[in-house]
C-alpha cells in the first residue's frame, strides 16, 4: 500500500513513521510536509532511505493533487497544533487546518483515494471537573479556541465530503499525547526540559485543568487500527482512561527527576483556557479489539523523560525561542 502521510516531519507524524515502517514494512510511504517550526527532517534521518520526503504545504492544491493520485490511502497529521500560538495569530491555523484539509478532500475525491483524518477531542469544548461525562462520538461540536475551532471546521468538512460526496474516509479525534519528538512548547516537554535545565515548572492558573494523556504508540497504533478495521464514514474517538490534572503531571515529574513536591510556580492563565477533556473509547474498542499498551503513565513518563535527557541537542535549538515566546506572552 502507497501511503502519503501528511504532516509525517512533526511530533506524531514521526512516530507513526518510524513506527509503521517497523510493524508495516510492505507499506510504501511519502511524507509531505511543509517544515514549520514544528517540523524537523532529522527526525526520519533513521528511515531516510525507505521513504520519500517531500517538502511542500497541504494547502497547495496542485503539490497535494500530484501527490494524492499517486497514494492508495492519506493519513492527514498535517496542522498548526499549539493552542497558545492560536491566540497570537490565528491565521497560520485557518490556511493549514482549514484549507490544507479542504485542498486533501478535493484530492481524495478526484482521484478517489482512501483518507485518514487526524483530529483531536478539542473540537468538543470541555467538561467540568465534577461532570461525570465524558466526549463521545454523539457529542456536538463547541470548540474554545482558534485552534480547536479549526480542527472542528476540518472535521466538519471531512463529515460533509464523505456525506455529499461519497468519498472513502474515517475521522478520529484523540485526547492529549505525550512521548519522544514533541514540541518543547507543550506542557510536558516544557516542563521535562525546563527542570533538566533547572528551571521550575510553570502551571497555568492554579494548574486544575484536567487533561486525558495518551502515549503516542497507542494512539499511532489506534490509527493503523482504524486504517485497517475501521467502518468507512466514521467517526473514532481515541482515549487511554488518563485523566490527571496538570498539578498532578508536574508533581509525577518532580518525583521521578528527583526535585522537591513544591518546586513550581503559577504562572497567569491562558484565555479561553478549557477546564478538562476526558475521551470514552468504548467503540474504537469494541469495535476493533484496540487497547492501549501504556496503562501506566508512570512508566510512560520515565520513557519520555530519557528520551529528552538523551537528546538534548534535538531540543536545545527550540527552547530558547520558545520560552522567549512565552515571556512575550506572560506565560
Ligand atoms: P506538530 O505541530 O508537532 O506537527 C505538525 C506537523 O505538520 C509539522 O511537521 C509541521 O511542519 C506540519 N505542517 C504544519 N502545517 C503544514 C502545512 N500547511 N503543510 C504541510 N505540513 C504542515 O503536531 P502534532 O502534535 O504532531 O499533531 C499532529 C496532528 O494530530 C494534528 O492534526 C493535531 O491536531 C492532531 N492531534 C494532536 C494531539 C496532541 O496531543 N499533540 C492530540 C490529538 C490530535
Ligand atoms: O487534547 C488534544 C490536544 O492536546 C491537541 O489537539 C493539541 O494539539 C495539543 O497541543 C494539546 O492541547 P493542550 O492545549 O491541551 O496542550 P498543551 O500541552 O498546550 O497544554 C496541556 C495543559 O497544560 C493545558 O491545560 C495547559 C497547561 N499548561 C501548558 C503549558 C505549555 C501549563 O499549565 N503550563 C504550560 O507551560
Amino acid at each position: 500500500m502507497k501511503v502519503l502521510v501528511t504532516g509525517g516531519a512533526g511530533f506524531i507524524g514521526t512516530n507513526f513513521v518510524l513506527r509503521t515502517r517497523a510493524t508495516r514494512p510492505d507499506w510504501q510511504i511519502t511524507v509531505l510536509d511543509a517544515l514549520t517550526y514544528a517540523g524537523s527532517r532529522e527526525n526520519l534521518s533513521p528511515v531516510a532511505d525507505q521513504i520519500e520526503f517531500v517538502r511542500g504545504n497541504v494547502a497547495d492544491a496542485d503539490l497535494v493533487d500530484r501527490l494524492v493520485a499517486d497514494a492508495d490511502a492519506v493519513v492527514h497529521f498535517a496542522a498548526e497544533s499549539h493552542n497558545d500560538n492560536s491566540l497570537d495569530d490565528p491565521w497560520p491555523f485557518m490556511e493549514s487546518n482549514i484549507i490544507g484539509t479542504y485542498r486533501l478532500l478535493e484530492a481524495v475525491r478526484r482521484h478517489h483515494v482512501r483518507l485518514h483524518h487526524i483530529s483531536t477531542d478539542e473540537v468538543y469544548g470541555d467538561l467540568e471537573l465534577d461532570d461525570p461525562s465524558r466526549f463521545t462520538e454523539q457529542t456536538p461540536v463547541n470548540p474554545s479556541s482558534p485552534y480547536s475551532a479549526s480542527k472542528a471546521s476540518a472535521d466538519l468538512l471531512v463529515r460533509a465530503w464523505i456525506r455529499s460526496f461519497g468519498i472513502e474516509a474515517t475521522l478520529s479525534n484523540c485526547s492529549n499525547n505525550y512521548g519522544p519528538y514533541q514540541h518543547v512548547e507543550k506542557f510536558i516537554p516544557r516542563q521535562i526540559t525546563g527542570i533538566l535545565q533547572g528551571v521550575k515548572p510553570k502551571l497555568y492558573g492554579a494548574g486544575a485543568n484536567v487533561r486525558d494523556w495518551i502515549h503516542v504508540d497507542d494512539h499511532n497504533d489506534a490509527v493503523v487500527t482504524i486504517l485497517e478495521k475501521g467502518r468507512l464514514g466514521e467517526t473514532y474517538l481515541i482515549g487511554a482512561d488518563g485523566e490527571m490534572n496538570n498539578r498532578q503531571i508536574v508533581a509525577l515529574l518532580l518525583e521521578l527527576m528527583g526535585k522537591p513536591a513544591d518546586w513550581f510556580d503559577l504562572v497567569p492563565d491562558r484565555p479561553g483556557h478549557d477546564m478538562r477533556y476526558a475521551i470514552d473509547s468504548s467503540k474504537l474498542r469494541a469495535e476493533t479489539g484496540w487497547t492501549p499498551k501504556y496503562q501506566d503513565i508512570r512508566a510512560g513518563l520515565t520513557q519520555t523523560i530519557e528520551w529528552y535527557r538523551a537528546n538534548e541537542a534535538w531540543w536545545t535549538r527550540d527552547k530558547e525561542r520558545t520560552e522567549q515566546a512565552y515571556q512575550r506572552l506572560g506565560r
